[in-house]
């Protein structure tokens, strides 16, 4: 059962985009970013508010892969894995932060809620590769090493 706040925050963001059903995507996106995962239980409400199908709804959601049903931690950190970024060995920066973070391809999101650990297949930085991203900031020619420092300072930050 999600707190009542989730849904007084759902009301406000339907309402600034409008509650119809071509504001779906908008409306969603909003709750992801607000909550860093999109709440099973939110999009159940927003498809009542909005007269879609919950069924409608889920099929929206699922569609675009960048909507998460799950929580996400504090730090989303993405590591690249596109060709550019793997032959520069990404593969060392991912198996290095999966230790440092007790993470492995099985278990994304540390317990305490501050990281969760991605690949993704290019980013769209190939001259800067080895990439990975943490929040959507692009860190460049990435290394085991200054991973592992990189998540000591968000750790302490
Ligand atoms: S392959 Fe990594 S940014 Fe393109």
């Amino acid at each position: 059962m999600l707190e009542q706040t989730y849904y007084d925050k759902a009301d406000e963001i339907i309402e600034s985009h409008g509650a119809k059903a071509a504001s779906l995507i908008p409306i969603i996106q909003d709750i992801q970013t607000e909550y860093r995962y999109l709440p099973p239980e939110l999009l159940s409400y927003v498809a009542g508010k909005l007269e879609i199908s919950e069924a409608k709804a889920y099929s929206v959601a699922t569609f675009y892969e960048n909507f998460s049903f799950e929580p996400k931690g504090k730090y989303i950190i993405k590591v690249c894995d596109g060709t550019a970024c793997h032959v520069r060995k990404s593969i060392p920066i991912l198996e290095r932060l999966y230790t440092e973070l007790g993470l492995s391809k099985e278990k994304a999101t540390t317990d305490d809620m501050m990281f969760t650990l991605e690949t993704v297949s290019c980013l769209g930085a190939c001259g800067l590769a080895p990439v990975l991203t943490v929040n959507d900031k692009v860190y460049p020619a990435m290394t085991p090493d200054a991973a592992a420092e990189l998540v000591r300072e968000l750790r302490g930050a």
